[in-house]
């Protein structure tokens, strides 16, 4: 079949197999330029949420940067032999493709990683990799990047579902359909009390803290395991609806999460964190409001002053200079976070998107801000878009 982009209100319900491949393989020719095992760097890592954006960077900048043998977590639709699969569901499979190729261990494992059943599952297969891999049986590192609306609390069963809203006013701020270049006005009712809480439970610390607790428990965490998840900040312009929003509550959770498993592995010379990365377009980037337009002006000016950032060169810095920096030294900011947005966060660089902000009109949008940059990854995720790949070619979708 012939496999093009369909895409319903910033959503692409469909995804190509031979785009998302190209794009893991690209990623994976990035970290061998640049990164290399040295003391240190993993040898097991473990990525729940491994599929798609931040997740698989991590995933590939360990497997393929640092020779480490990897688990993954995830939860994916697979394809059928008339309809394409999830991205995840591909990426995985090219990940496994080129993992054996290259002689890597990997085992990827599909399904509900709020469960205590993939816990299970795992603590089963850190065993079996490390037997294969001839190594050790303990994790050295956990990284925790999951992206969930949904999570099922394993303890008594009830089904909680996330939202991004804002807390105790009303937001309305400009967006930007990044497919048609047009703007309107998007405006978001505050959250209830219930869902602010179920936000917390849905992408908040608690299901990281449980992960570490069952991975502890079993013994496989090495006793210098680092363990690290993500979260975002952003410029004071979007904080309504993200920082100071339902998103951000849960956020704040994570970051007290991060200091009590610290303070539980650092015990045997352990250590947990949260990383404050940047934006990027993922899945979900399309239809939060105000971040589209943000993230098209944000692009413009990093791409001009040549400091622009995907997932994998967001990740490769986080390895090469953070976590496994040359000292052992990871630098931190004054909340005892990993800063990743530093570049972002530039007053150079605020000020500059600011400005493009202030100035866009409907007929400079495609020249003042990059929709089009925007568009190429909102597409490339789905595997789209990516040169090379011959579109007009009759397919499987169910493979690679
Ligand atoms: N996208 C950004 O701009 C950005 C910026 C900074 C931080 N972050 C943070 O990075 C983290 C990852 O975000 P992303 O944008 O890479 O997300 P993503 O949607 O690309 O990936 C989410 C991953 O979670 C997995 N997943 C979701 N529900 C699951 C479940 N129940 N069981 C198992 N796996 C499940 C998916 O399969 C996928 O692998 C999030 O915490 C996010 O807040 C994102």
């Amino acid at each position: 079949m012939l496999i093009k982009p369909m895409v319903r209100n910033s959503i692409c319900l469909n995804s190509h197999p031979k785009g998302c491949a190209a794009v893991v393989e690209q990623q994976i020719a990035y970290v061998k330029r640049h990164l290399s095992a040295g003391a240190g760097t993993p040898k097991l890592a473990l990525v729940i949420g491994c599929s798609t954006g931040y997740g698989l960077a991590s995933r590939i900048a360990a497997g393929f940067g640092y020779g480490a043998a990897t688990i993954g977590v995830s939860f994916e639709k697979p394809a059928s032999v008339i309809k394409s699969g999830t991205p995840g569901y591909y990426n995985n499979m090219a990940f496994e493709r080129a993992a054996a190729h290259g002689g890597l261990v990997a085992k990827t494992l599909d399904g509900d990683a709020f469960s205590n059943e993939m816990k299970v599952a795992v603590v089963d297969a850190v065993k079996e990799v490390a037997g294969t891999a001839g190594i050790p049986a303990k994790i050295d590192l956990v990284v925790y990047s999951l992206a969930s609306p949904v999570r099922t609390d394993p303890r008594d069963g009830v089904m909680y579902r996330s939202v991004i809203k804002p807390i105790g006013a009303v937001y309305s701020g400009k967006t930007l359909d990044v497919m048609t270049g047009r703007f309107s006005v998007a405006s978001t009712e505050p959250a209830s009390v219930d869902e602010i809480a179920a936000t917390v439970k849905v992408m908040g610390g608690e299901d990281w803290e449980l992960w570490i607790d069952a991975l502890d428990k079993a013994g496989v965490l090495s006793l210098a395991v680092r363990t690290v998840a993500y979260t975002y900040i952003g410029p004071e312009l979007s904080w309504a609806i993200y920082k100071n929003g339902t998103i951000g509550r849960a956020k704040e959770d994570l970051e007290r999460a991060s200091n009590a498993i610290n303070a539980r592995l650092a015990i045997n010379g352990g250590a947990a964190w949260v990383s404050v990365n940047k934006a990027v377009v993922t899945r979900a980037s399309a239809v939060i409001p105000i971040i589209p337009f943000y993230v098209a002006c944000l692009f413009k000016v990093m791409k001009e002053k040549g400091i622009h950032e995907g997932c994998i060169e967001q990740i490769t810095r986080l390895y090469k200079d953070r976590l496994y920096v040359a000292g052992g030294i990871v630098p931190l900011d004054d909340a005892r976070r990993i800063r990743l947005d530093d570049w972002e966060m530039r007053n150079d660089v605020q000020a500059a998107v600011i400005a493009r902000m202030e100035g866009v009109t409907d007929e400079t949008v495609f020249i003042a801000t990059d929709i089009a940059g925007f568009k190429h990854d909102f597409l490339e995720v789905h595997g789209f878009d990516v040169s090379g790949v011959d579109y007009d070619a009759d397919i499987d979708p169910s493979t690679i």
